[in-house]
Parts: C-alpha cells; sequence; structure tokens
C-alpha cells in the first residue's frame, strides 16, 4: 500500500541554472540522497515534498501563455495568496501564465521553471486544496485545513505570560465561557477533572493576594545574592491588579474517589491534569486577544487560607487576565536576559536517556521551525 508522497522528477536544461532557480526563488533546499541510483541529477526538499532534478540539455519545456492547460505534464503548488505570489515571480522575471479565476473564486495561474516545465499554482484560501504547510498524513482522520492548522500553532507560538500592557476593560462572559469551557475539555487523569475556577474580581481580595505575593517575593529575592539578586528584584513576576480578573485554578486531590483511574502510581497526575486545564484555556486566551499572566509566588497555605479553600482542595495556577495591547514576541524572561529557550535538538534521546544525536533530518526538520 503507498504510505506517501515520494517526489517528482524534473528535467533540467542546465543543472545548476535550475537547482538556484528553485533554491533562490522557490526555497527549495538540496539535501543528500545517498540511497538513490547514480544520475546526473540533484536533490531538492522543500514544502513538504521532494524534486528530482535530472540533467537533459536536450530537453524543451513547453512554451506558456493562457491557452496552456492542465492536462499538460506539470505539477501542482499551493500558495497562501495567488495574486501576491505572482507578483514576487514577476519581479524575478519567471515567465507566466495569466491568472485564471475558477468558479469557486479560487486563482489559478502557472509559470515555467528554466527548463520550461510548467507549475501550477493554486490560491489555498478559497479552494480547499490538501494542507501543505504542516501536511497530515493523507490516511489520517485530520479535518483540520491549513488555516486551521496554522490557527492551531499560532497560539501554541504567540501564546506568551503577560505582564505589563494591560487594558482594564472586563471580560466579557461570553468570551470568559469560552475560555472556561476550553479549561474543562483537558485530559484529566481517570477523567477525574480534578479543577475548580474561582473567579476573583474584588478588589480588596486581589490587594490580599498581592501582599501575599510581596511577601513571598521578597523570600525569593532573598535566595539570590549580588547582581543577581538585583536582577530578580527588577523582573515583574504578576499583574494581580491591573487586570480585571484574576482565576485560581484548584485541584481537589480526593475528587473521583480513593482509586482514580490511572493514578494510584503517580499520585501528582491530578496535579498535572489541572496543569493542562490552565494550558487549554492560555492557548484559546491568546486566540482571543486576553492576556495571562501565571502567578506562582506564593507560600500556598497562604492563600489557602485567604480564598477559603477546603483541606483537600490546594490552589495550583493563580491567574492573571485581561485583554492586552499587544503581545510580546518572546518570553519576558529571555527578553530580560534572564534565561534562554533552550536547544531541543539537545533535549531528544532515542530509544536510552545516553543515545543522543542520532536524528539528523529530524534535527534539520527542528531548525527550520525553532
Ligand atoms: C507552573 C508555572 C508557574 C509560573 N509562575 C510564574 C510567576 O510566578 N510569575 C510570572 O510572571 N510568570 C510565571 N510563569 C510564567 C513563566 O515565567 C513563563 O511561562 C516562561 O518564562 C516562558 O514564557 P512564555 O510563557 O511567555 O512563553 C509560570 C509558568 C508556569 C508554567
Amino acid at each position: 500500500m503507498i504510505t506517501g508522497f515520494h517526489h517528482v522528477s524534473v528535467p533540467a536544461r542546465n543543472l545548476g541554472e535550475s537547482v538556484s532557480f528553485y533554491t533562490s526563488i522557490l526555497g527549495f533546499d538540496a539535501v543528500e540522497r545517498p540511497d538513490h541510483l547514480p544520475s546526473n541529477g540533484v536533490w531538492l526538499e522543500g514544502h513538504g515534498f521532494q524534486l528530482h532534478l535530472i540533467e537533459d540539455p536536450s530537453y524543451h519545456g513547453v512554451g506558456l501563455g493562457n491557452t496552456l492547460l492542465p492536462d499538460k505534464r506539470h505539477f501542482a503548488v499551493s500558495v497562501p495568496n495567488a495574486i501576491l505570489f505572482r507578483t514576487y515571480l514577476a519581479e524575478h522575471g519567471v515567465p507566466l501564465s495569466d491568472l485564471m479565476p475558477l468558479s469557486n473564486g479560487a486563482q489559478q495561474f502557472f509559470f515555467a521553471d528554466p527548463a520550461g516545465t510548467p507549475i501550477e499554482v493554486n490560491d489555498i484560501k478559497k479552494e480547499n486544496l490538501p494542507a501543505t504547510t504542516y501536511a497530515s498524513h493523507p490516511l489520517s482522520a485530520s479535518e483540520f485545513s491549513p488555516a486551521e492548522q496554522d490557527a492551531v500553532y499560532r497560539a501554541i507560538f504567540e501564546r506568551r505570560d503577560v505582564r505589563e500592557n494591560y487594558l482594564p476593560d472586563p471580560i466579557p462572559e461570553k468570551l470568559l465561557a469560552r475560555l472556561l469551557v476550553s479549561a474543562h475539555h483537558a485530559p484529566s487523569v481517570g477523567f477525574m477533572q480534578p479543577w475548580d475556577f474561582i473567579l476573583i474580581e474584588d478588589i480588596d481580595t486581589r490587594r490580599a493576594v498581592k501582599e501575599i505575593f510581596l511577601k513571598a517575593n521578597a523570600n525569593a529575592a532573598g535566595r539570590y545574592s549580588g547582581e543577581q539578586a538585583e536582577r530578580y528584584r527588577s523582573l515583574k513576576l504578576e499583574s494581580i491588579l491591573e487586570t480585571p480578573l484574576n482565576i485560581c485554578v484548584t485541584c481537589d486531590r480526593a475528587r473521583g474517589g480513593e482509586n482514580v483511574v490511572g493514578r494510584d502510581t503517580i499520585r501528582d497526575t491530578d496535579l498535572y491534569s489541572v496543569a493542562m486545564a490552565v494550558q487549554n484555556l492560555w492557548l484559546a486566551a491568546r486566540s482571543e486577544g486576553v492576556g495571562v499572566c501565571w502567578v506562582s509566588v506564593f507560600e500556598p497555605n497562604e492563600l489557602k487560607n485567604l480564598l477559603e479553600l477546603p483541606g483537600q482542595v490546594i490552589p495550583v495556577a493563580y491567574l492573571c487576565l485581561g485583554f492586552v495591547r499587544n503581545f510580546p514576541t518572546e518570553p519576558d524572561l529571555q527578553a530580560k536576559k534572564w534565561r534562554k529557550r533552550l536547544s531541543l535538538r539537545e533535549l531528544i534521546h532515542h530509544n536510552k536517556w545516553s543515545s543522543q544525536g542520532a536524528d539528523l533530518r529530524l534535527y534539520q526538520e527542528i531548525d527550520k521551525l525553532f
């Protein structure tokens, strides 16, 4: 059974000219394919597929014109905006067909590579073509369009812990409901759903929470010395009073009774479940333009007493929420040179802890996204 797309072979009258066109104008990368039969060609990879350029000085491709029909030999690519992409190609002197509006409103056109091989371009915004950005397995049940996949990844990559630039405007109930329902749809050990959400708008309660924070933060600063202590004190680690809403997300460690499926061996899986709920809320909030700041600089018992939590319920996350003027593009702790994002390559092991650095192709793909 076929399991995936492998490559397209494309003739090149002049290999150097074609390689330069596909790499510098179309964004492909040259790759090694040590497994392929010897031939006078070059392998390229990009946009989810591979091309095998094969040198053939006698090849004469087709000419272009608006009469070019899709039943001629060609391959097809997708772009988010065919008109913009056509302008880009025109600026690079690439031969183009006219734009061909389709009945569904999508735009299509052809261009030719240096050997005259026609390439069809489709506008994926309007025409629901298969995903190319984050190509799914062709038989997998992913029903997400490329735009929907993009949105999921965008929320993940652009979610930030936001500590400033909050607007005072309250979060409407409709929106708050979406955030809370998103949190409530998180996975949980044994479907335990150990979370509760304490919505805190009352300014006096928030002032009291801030006091608890200030005390814990002063203690935390005392754990550093010299310049490091100064730098710690300069970090902003909460937005308790600047945000219109705080939410304390708790874990009821007794919910579901004595035996919860999957929790007998790792007792803290109830806490992990609450963290998953927070992450759901955080991602949903990012997509709604709502900033979230997670504050954990508290003596937990002080927070528990203040919020009158029952004995078996502990505070897991104290969140400050509000609309924000802008989202930072990088983690605040990185911007302040406190700590950098680690290299993901160095965190990947193969089969056993001791085996690292074994999958160059995976690392190349990771490096493209990092
Ligand atoms: C469990 C947990 C506790 C955190 N506690 C705090 C905190 O007390 N104060 C704060 O400003 N940020 C806190 N954060 C946010 C992290 O500092 C932040 O996620 C990290 O620096 C990466 O930045 P980013 O969220 O913008 O990607 C916490 C995050 C997590 C997951």
